[in-house]
Protein backbone atom coordinates (compact mmCIF):
# COMPACT_ATOMS: atom_id res chain seq x y z
CA UNK A 1 0.00 0.00 0.00
CA UNK A 2 1.15 3.51 -0.78
CA UNK A 3 2.42 5.74 2.21
CA UNK A 4 -0.36 7.03 4.04
CA UNK A 5 -1.10 10.48 2.97
CA UNK A 6 -4.22 12.17 2.00
CA UNK A 7 -2.61 13.11 -1.30
CA UNK A 8 -2.57 9.45 -1.97
CA UNK A 9 -6.10 9.14 -0.91
CA UNK A 10 -7.58 8.07 -4.27
CA UNK A 11 -4.49 5.11 -4.24
CA UNK A 12 -6.23 4.27 -0.69
CA UNK A 13 -9.50 4.11 -1.82
CA UNK A 14 -8.51 1.33 -4.59
CA UNK A 15 -6.68 -0.15 -2.22
CA UNK A 16 -9.49 -0.68 -0.07
CA UNK A 17 -11.97 -1.70 -2.73
CA UNK A 18 -9.91 -4.44 -4.08
CA UNK A 19 -9.59 -5.88 -0.58
CA UNK A 20 -12.91 -6.12 -0.15
CA UNK A 21 -13.41 -7.49 -3.25
CA UNK A 22 -11.19 -9.88 -2.54
CA UNK A 23 -12.92 -10.81 0.36
CA UNK A 24 -13.71 -14.62 0.34
CA UNK A 25 -15.39 -15.70 3.30
CA UNK A 26 -18.20 -14.24 5.79
CA UNK A 27 -15.14 -15.32 8.74
CA UNK A 28 -12.69 -13.03 6.68
CA UNK A 29 -14.76 -10.52 6.59
CA UNK A 30 -16.03 -10.08 9.97
CA UNK A 31 -12.22 -10.19 11.01
CA UNK A 32 -10.93 -7.98 8.52
CA UNK A 33 -13.75 -5.64 8.83
CA UNK A 34 -12.48 -3.09 11.65
CA UNK A 35 -8.82 -2.52 9.18
CA UNK A 36 -10.78 -1.92 5.95
CA UNK A 37 -13.28 1.02 7.42
CA UNK A 38 -13.18 1.05 11.43
CA UNK A 39 -10.80 2.42 13.68
CA UNK A 40 -7.68 0.50 12.67
CA UNK A 41 -8.13 1.78 9.26
CA UNK A 42 -6.09 3.58 6.86
CA UNK A 43 -8.94 6.31 6.74
CA UNK A 44 -9.60 6.44 9.91
CA UNK A 45 -5.62 7.27 10.46
CA UNK A 46 -6.51 10.38 7.48
CA UNK A 47 -9.17 11.31 9.30
CA UNK A 48 -6.83 12.64 12.36
CA UNK A 49 -4.31 13.47 10.18
CA UNK A 50 -6.92 16.26 9.13
CA UNK A 51 -6.17 18.25 12.05
CA UNK A 52 -2.84 19.33 10.79
CA UNK A 53 -4.79 21.20 7.77
CA UNK A 54 -5.78 24.98 7.77
CA UNK A 55 -9.34 24.84 7.91
CA UNK A 56 -10.18 24.89 3.90
CA UNK A 57 -7.97 22.58 3.66
CA UNK A 58 -9.16 20.12 6.03
CA UNK A 59 -13.00 20.89 4.71
CA UNK A 60 -11.62 19.93 1.40
CA UNK A 61 -10.08 16.69 2.42
CA UNK A 62 -12.51 15.95 4.50
CA UNK A 63 -15.19 16.14 1.60
CA UNK A 64 -13.08 13.47 0.03
CA UNK A 65 -12.25 11.48 2.87
CA UNK A 66 -15.99 11.07 3.98
CA UNK A 67 -16.74 10.36 -0.38
CA UNK A 68 -14.22 7.94 -0.09
CA UNK A 69 -15.61 6.14 3.35
CA UNK A 70 -18.92 6.00 1.49
CA UNK A 71 -17.52 3.78 -1.25
CA UNK A 72 -15.91 1.84 0.76
CA UNK A 73 -18.61 0.84 3.47
CA UNK A 74 -20.69 0.18 0.71
CA UNK A 75 -18.34 -2.05 -1.14
CA UNK A 76 -17.95 -3.75 1.93
CA UNK A 77 -22.15 -4.69 2.91
CA UNK A 78 -22.37 -5.23 -0.85
CA UNK A 79 -19.81 -7.88 -0.56
CA UNK A 80 -21.13 -9.03 2.90
CA UNK A 81 -24.76 -9.61 1.21
CA UNK A 82 -22.91 -11.71 -1.54
CA UNK A 83 -21.04 -13.71 0.61
CA UNK A 84 -23.95 -14.55 2.89
CA UNK A 85 -25.56 -15.27 -0.18
CA UNK A 86 -23.04 -17.67 -1.38
CA UNK A 87 -22.81 -19.61 2.41
CA UNK A 88 -26.66 -20.33 2.37
CA UNK A 89 -26.38 -21.96 -1.32
CA UNK A 90 -23.84 -24.00 -0.18
CA UNK A 91 -25.24 -24.91 3.19
CA UNK A 92 -27.91 -25.96 1.18
CA UNK A 93 -26.74 -28.16 -1.43
CA UNK A 94 -24.68 -30.07 1.23
CA UNK A 95 -27.46 -30.78 3.01
CA UNK A 96 -29.81 -31.85 0.15
CA UNK A 97 -30.92 -35.25 0.02
CA UNK A 98 -30.13 -36.99 -3.34
CA UNK A 99 -33.18 -38.95 -3.43
CA UNK A 100 -32.18 -40.45 -6.69
CA UNK A 101 -29.35 -42.58 -4.60
CA UNK A 102 -31.88 -43.52 -2.08
CA UNK A 103 -34.67 -45.40 -4.12
CA UNK A 104 -32.04 -45.68 -7.66
CA UNK A 105 -31.34 -48.85 -9.01
CA UNK A 106 -27.44 -48.90 -8.22
CA UNK A 107 -27.71 -48.22 -4.59
CA UNK A 108 -29.19 -51.05 -2.12
CA UNK A 109 -32.19 -49.84 -0.35
CA UNK A 110 -33.97 -50.41 2.57
CA UNK A 111 -37.69 -49.16 0.50
CA UNK A 112 -38.95 -51.77 -1.76
CA UNK A 113 -41.81 -50.81 -4.43
CA UNK A 114 -44.81 -52.29 -3.18
CA UNK A 115 -46.91 -54.77 -5.76
CA UNK A 116 -50.96 -55.14 -5.81
CA UNK A 117 -52.20 -57.40 -2.50
CA UNK A 118 -53.50 -60.96 -3.06
CA UNK A 119 -56.78 -59.62 -2.66
CA UNK A 120 -56.62 -57.34 -5.87
CA UNK A 121 -55.07 -59.81 -7.83
CA UNK A 122 -57.60 -62.45 -7.01
CA UNK A 123 -60.78 -59.90 -7.67
CA UNK A 124 -59.28 -59.01 -10.90
CA UNK A 125 -58.84 -62.86 -11.88
CA UNK A 126 -62.46 -63.13 -11.01
CA UNK A 127 -63.41 -60.47 -12.89
CA UNK A 128 -61.43 -61.31 -15.77
CA UNK A 129 -63.31 -64.75 -16.07
CA UNK A 130 -66.75 -62.89 -15.83
CA UNK A 131 -66.11 -60.68 -18.36
CA UNK A 132 -64.90 -63.28 -20.74
CA UNK A 133 -68.43 -65.07 -19.81
CA UNK A 134 -70.59 -61.66 -20.94
CA UNK A 135 -70.74 -60.04 -17.39
CA UNK A 136 -70.36 -56.27 -16.87
CA UNK A 137 -68.14 -55.38 -13.65
CA UNK A 138 -70.30 -52.78 -11.15
CA UNK A 139 -69.97 -51.16 -7.99
CA UNK A 140 -71.99 -50.97 -5.01
CA UNK A 141 -71.64 -49.15 -1.40
CA UNK A 142 -70.35 -50.60 1.72
CA UNK A 143 -72.95 -48.82 3.78
CA UNK A 144 -75.89 -49.72 3.57
CA UNK A 145 -79.64 -49.01 4.18
CA UNK A 146 -81.64 -51.77 6.17
CA UNK A 147 -83.66 -51.91 2.97
CA UNK A 148 -80.65 -52.61 0.93
CA UNK A 149 -78.95 -54.67 3.34
CA UNK A 150 -82.11 -57.27 4.19
CA UNK A 151 -85.71 -55.84 3.37
CA UNK A 152 -85.51 -55.71 -0.23
CA UNK A 153 -83.48 -59.12 -0.46
CA UNK A 154 -86.69 -60.81 1.39
CA UNK A 155 -85.94 -60.37 5.30
CA UNK A 156 -88.57 -58.18 6.60
CA UNK A 157 -87.64 -56.52 10.30
CA UNK A 158 -87.21 -59.35 12.53
CA UNK A 159 -87.31 -62.22 10.16
CA UNK A 160 -85.35 -64.84 11.60
CA UNK A 161 -82.73 -64.96 8.55
CA UNK A 162 -81.52 -61.81 9.31
CA UNK A 163 -79.92 -64.10 12.24
CA UNK A 164 -77.20 -65.50 9.30
CA UNK A 165 -75.67 -62.37 8.96
CA UNK A 166 -73.75 -60.97 12.38
CA UNK A 167 -74.40 -57.69 11.57
CA UNK A 168 -72.60 -54.26 12.44
CA UNK A 169 -74.50 -51.90 12.57
CA UNK A 170 -73.63 -47.82 12.55
CA UNK A 171 -74.31 -44.91 14.64
CA UNK A 172 -76.63 -43.28 12.35
CA UNK A 173 -80.52 -42.34 12.00
CA UNK A 174 -82.94 -44.75 14.25
CA UNK A 175 -81.20 -47.23 16.03
CA UNK A 176 -80.39 -50.68 13.75
CA UNK A 177 -81.03 -48.80 10.65
CA UNK A 178 -77.40 -48.30 8.65
CA UNK A 179 -75.30 -51.13 8.48
CA UNK A 180 -72.04 -52.35 7.24
CA UNK A 181 -72.98 -54.56 4.41
CA UNK A 182 -72.60 -57.82 5.78
CA UNK A 183 -72.70 -59.45 2.01
CA UNK A 184 -72.64 -57.93 -1.70
CA UNK A 185 -76.02 -59.03 -2.43
CA UNK A 186 -77.21 -55.51 -1.81
CA UNK A 187 -75.32 -54.43 -4.77
CA UNK A 188 -78.20 -56.86 -6.85
CA UNK A 189 -81.00 -54.08 -5.44
CA UNK A 190 -78.86 -51.16 -6.58
CA UNK A 191 -78.62 -52.32 -9.64
CA UNK A 192 -82.45 -53.91 -10.93
CA UNK A 193 -83.77 -50.82 -9.33
CA UNK A 194 -81.23 -48.69 -11.62
CA UNK A 195 -82.39 -50.90 -14.30
CA UNK A 196 -86.23 -50.38 -14.05
CA UNK A 197 -85.01 -46.62 -13.35
CA UNK A 198 -83.29 -46.34 -16.99
CA UNK A 199 -85.14 -49.00 -18.53
CA UNK A 200 -82.24 -51.01 -18.76
CA UNK A 201 -83.12 -55.07 -18.37
CA UNK A 202 -81.60 -57.35 -19.12
CA UNK A 203 -78.76 -57.28 -16.65
CA UNK A 204 -75.69 -59.22 -16.58
CA UNK A 205 -73.06 -58.51 -14.18
CA UNK A 206 -70.60 -59.07 -11.57
CA UNK A 207 -70.12 -56.88 -8.01
CA UNK A 208 -67.31 -57.50 -5.94
CA UNK A 209 -66.39 -55.83 -3.13
CA UNK A 210 -66.07 -55.50 0.58
CA UNK A 211 -68.21 -57.06 3.20
CA UNK A 212 -68.30 -57.17 7.10
CA UNK A 213 -69.83 -59.75 9.98
CA UNK A 214 -69.36 -59.66 13.54
CA UNK A 215 -67.31 -62.76 13.07
CA UNK A 216 -64.19 -63.96 15.13
CA UNK A 217 -61.81 -64.47 12.87
CA UNK A 218 -60.49 -68.21 12.21
CA UNK A 219 -59.06 -70.22 9.73
CA UNK A 220 -62.39 -69.56 7.84
CA UNK A 221 -63.15 -66.50 8.23
CA UNK A 222 -62.35 -62.42 8.48
CA UNK A 223 -64.90 -60.21 9.51
CA UNK A 224 -63.80 -57.87 6.94
CA UNK A 225 -63.69 -59.82 3.82
CA UNK A 226 -64.51 -59.68 -0.19
CA UNK A 227 -67.18 -61.35 -2.01
CA UNK A 228 -68.57 -61.17 -5.44
CA UNK A 229 -71.69 -61.27 -6.47
CA UNK A 230 -73.45 -61.92 -9.89
CA UNK A 231 -76.69 -61.34 -11.32
CA UNK A 232 -78.52 -62.43 -14.17
CA UNK A 233 -82.24 -60.79 -15.28
CA UNK A 234 -83.23 -61.96 -18.52
CA UNK A 235 -86.01 -63.89 -20.20
CA UNK A 236 -86.46 -67.78 -19.86
CA UNK A 237 -83.40 -67.92 -17.44
CA UNK A 238 -83.52 -71.58 -15.64
CA UNK A 239 -81.58 -73.22 -13.15
CA UNK A 240 -79.47 -74.78 -15.96
CA UNK A 241 -77.87 -71.33 -16.69
CA UNK A 242 -77.07 -71.22 -13.31
CA UNK A 243 -75.33 -74.46 -12.72
CA UNK A 244 -74.01 -74.36 -16.23
CA UNK A 245 -72.23 -70.76 -15.17
CA UNK A 246 -71.07 -71.70 -11.56
CA UNK A 247 -69.06 -74.92 -13.13
CA UNK A 248 -67.80 -72.71 -16.02
CA UNK A 249 -66.59 -70.26 -13.82
CA UNK A 250 -64.91 -72.98 -11.47
CA UNK A 251 -63.03 -74.52 -14.20
CA UNK A 252 -62.06 -71.14 -15.77
CA UNK A 253 -60.32 -69.70 -12.33
CA UNK A 254 -59.40 -73.11 -10.37
CA UNK A 255 -58.65 -75.39 -12.90
CA UNK A 256 -59.88 -78.48 -14.67
CA UNK A 257 -58.98 -80.68 -11.43
CA UNK A 258 -61.06 -79.00 -9.28
CA UNK A 259 -64.90 -80.02 -9.31
CA UNK A 260 -67.52 -78.01 -7.92
CA UNK A 261 -70.66 -79.36 -6.71
CA UNK A 262 -74.42 -77.29 -5.64
CA UNK A 263 -76.05 -78.89 -2.49
CA UNK A 264 -79.61 -77.83 -1.66
CA UNK A 265 -79.31 -74.27 0.80
CA UNK A 266 -81.54 -71.74 1.68
CA UNK A 267 -81.17 -67.98 0.88
CA UNK A 268 -84.30 -65.32 1.80
CA UNK A 269 -83.61 -63.85 -1.76
CA UNK A 270 -83.33 -66.63 -3.70
CA UNK A 271 -85.76 -69.59 -4.60
CA UNK A 272 -84.67 -72.42 -5.18
CA UNK A 273 -81.75 -71.67 -3.48
CA UNK A 274 -78.23 -73.38 -3.36
CA UNK A 275 -74.51 -73.90 -1.45
CA UNK A 276 -71.61 -74.53 -3.60
CA UNK A 277 -68.80 -76.11 -3.48
CA UNK A 278 -65.18 -77.01 -4.47
CA UNK A 279 -63.07 -79.51 -3.67
CA UNK A 280 -60.56 -78.33 -0.88
CA UNK A 281 -57.33 -77.69 -2.47
CA UNK A 282 -55.28 -77.91 0.92
CA UNK A 283 -55.92 -82.07 1.09
CA UNK A 284 -57.81 -82.11 -2.41
CA UNK A 285 -60.63 -83.65 -1.11
CA UNK A 286 -58.72 -86.42 1.66
CA UNK A 287 -60.32 -83.83 4.48
CA UNK A 288 -58.08 -81.20 6.78
CA UNK A 289 -58.40 -78.85 9.39
CA UNK A 290 -59.34 -76.06 6.90
CA UNK A 291 -62.51 -77.77 5.44
CA UNK A 292 -63.18 -79.72 8.50
CA UNK A 293 -62.52 -82.87 7.34
CA UNK A 294 -64.74 -82.70 4.64
CA UNK A 295 -62.60 -82.59 1.64
CA UNK A 296 -64.98 -80.03 0.44
CA UNK A 297 -65.20 -75.74 0.69
CA UNK A 298 -67.84 -73.72 0.55
CA UNK A 299 -67.19 -71.26 -1.63
CA UNK A 300 -70.70 -69.15 -1.47
CA UNK A 301 -74.35 -69.61 -2.43
CA UNK A 302 -76.43 -68.94 -5.17
CA UNK A 303 -80.33 -69.64 -6.74
CA UNK A 304 -83.36 -68.32 -8.68
CA UNK A 305 -84.18 -64.83 -7.61
CA UNK A 306 -87.45 -65.23 -5.64
CA UNK A 307 -90.24 -63.34 -6.57
CA UNK A 308 -90.48 -61.38 -3.75
CA UNK A 309 -87.13 -59.92 -4.66
CA UNK A 310 -88.06 -58.50 -8.35
CA UNK A 311 -91.59 -57.05 -6.37
CA UNK A 312 -89.21 -55.33 -4.18
CA UNK A 313 -87.38 -53.57 -7.04
CA UNK A 314 -90.45 -53.30 -9.18
CA UNK A 315 -89.37 -55.92 -11.83
CA UNK A 316 -92.37 -58.07 -13.76
CA UNK A 317 -91.68 -61.99 -12.49
CA UNK A 318 -94.20 -63.23 -15.06
CA UNK A 319 -91.84 -61.37 -18.16
CA UNK A 320 -88.10 -61.61 -16.21
CA UNK A 321 -86.42 -64.59 -14.40
CA UNK A 322 -82.65 -64.67 -13.63
CA UNK A 323 -80.17 -66.11 -11.01
CA UNK A 324 -78.00 -64.74 -8.25
CA UNK A 325 -74.78 -66.22 -6.60
CA UNK A 326 -71.80 -64.31 -4.43
CA UNK A 327 -69.37 -66.25 -3.13
CA UNK A 328 -65.87 -65.30 -0.71
CA UNK A 329 -62.68 -63.64 -3.00
CA UNK A 330 -60.77 -64.29 -0.08
CA UNK A 331 -61.61 -67.62 0.05
CA UNK A 332 -60.83 -68.55 -3.90
CA UNK A 333 -57.60 -66.91 -2.93
CA UNK A 334 -57.54 -69.18 0.19
CA UNK A 335 -57.79 -72.30 -2.44
CA UNK A 336 -56.20 -71.31 -4.98
CA UNK A 337 -52.82 -70.41 -2.87
CA UNK A 338 -53.40 -73.37 -0.56
CA UNK A 339 -53.32 -71.00 2.02
CA UNK A 340 -54.13 -73.05 4.91
CA UNK A 341 -55.32 -70.05 7.78
CA UNK A 342 -57.33 -67.35 6.44
CA UNK A 343 -55.99 -64.84 8.76
CA UNK A 344 -52.60 -65.12 6.87
CA UNK A 345 -54.44 -62.53 4.26
CA UNK A 346 -54.13 -59.77 7.26
CA UNK A 347 -51.35 -60.46 9.48
CA UNK A 348 -49.06 -57.77 7.36
CA UNK A 349 -46.41 -61.16 7.38
CA UNK A 350 -43.72 -60.09 4.91
CA UNK A 351 -42.59 -63.51 4.40
CA UNK A 352 -46.51 -64.25 3.01
CA UNK A 353 -47.23 -60.65 0.96
CA UNK A 354 -43.69 -61.41 -0.74
CA UNK A 355 -44.71 -64.99 -2.37
CA UNK A 356 -47.60 -63.07 -4.13
CA UNK A 357 -45.48 -60.22 -5.83
N1 LIG B 1 -75.28 -63.20 0.21
C1 LIG B 1 -75.07 -64.59 0.55
C2 LIG B 1 -74.09 -64.66 1.69
O1 LIG B 1 -73.32 -63.77 1.88
C3 LIG B 1 -74.53 -65.37 -0.61
C4 LIG B 1 -75.55 -65.49 -1.69
C5 LIG B 1 -76.46 -66.52 -1.68
C6 LIG B 1 -75.61 -64.55 -2.69
C7 LIG B 1 -77.39 -66.65 -2.67
C8 LIG B 1 -76.56 -64.67 -3.69
C9 LIG B 1 -77.44 -65.74 -3.65
O2 LIG B 1 -76.67 -63.80 -4.68
O3 LIG B 1 -78.35 -65.84 -4.66
O4 LIG B 1 -74.10 -65.60 2.42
Amino acid sequence: MSDVSLDNLDQHTADLLNAVAALSSLEELVTRESSLVGKRSVLSSLQKSLGGLTPDERRDAGARLQESRRRVTEALEARRVDLEAQERRATLDADRLDLGDVVGPTVSSPLEPGHPGIIAVTQLALEEVFVGMGFRVEDGPEVESDWYNFEALNMPPAHPARGMWDTFYLEMGEPETVVLRTHTSPTQIHLMERAVRDDALPIHAVMPGRCFRRDTPDARHLAAFHQIEGIVVDRDITFADLAGTIDAFTRAYFGPDIDSRLRPGYFPFTEPSAEFEITCTICRGEGCRTCSQTGWIELGGCGMIDPAVFAAVGIDSTTWSGFAFGFGIDRCAQMRHEIADMRALIDNDLRFVRQFS
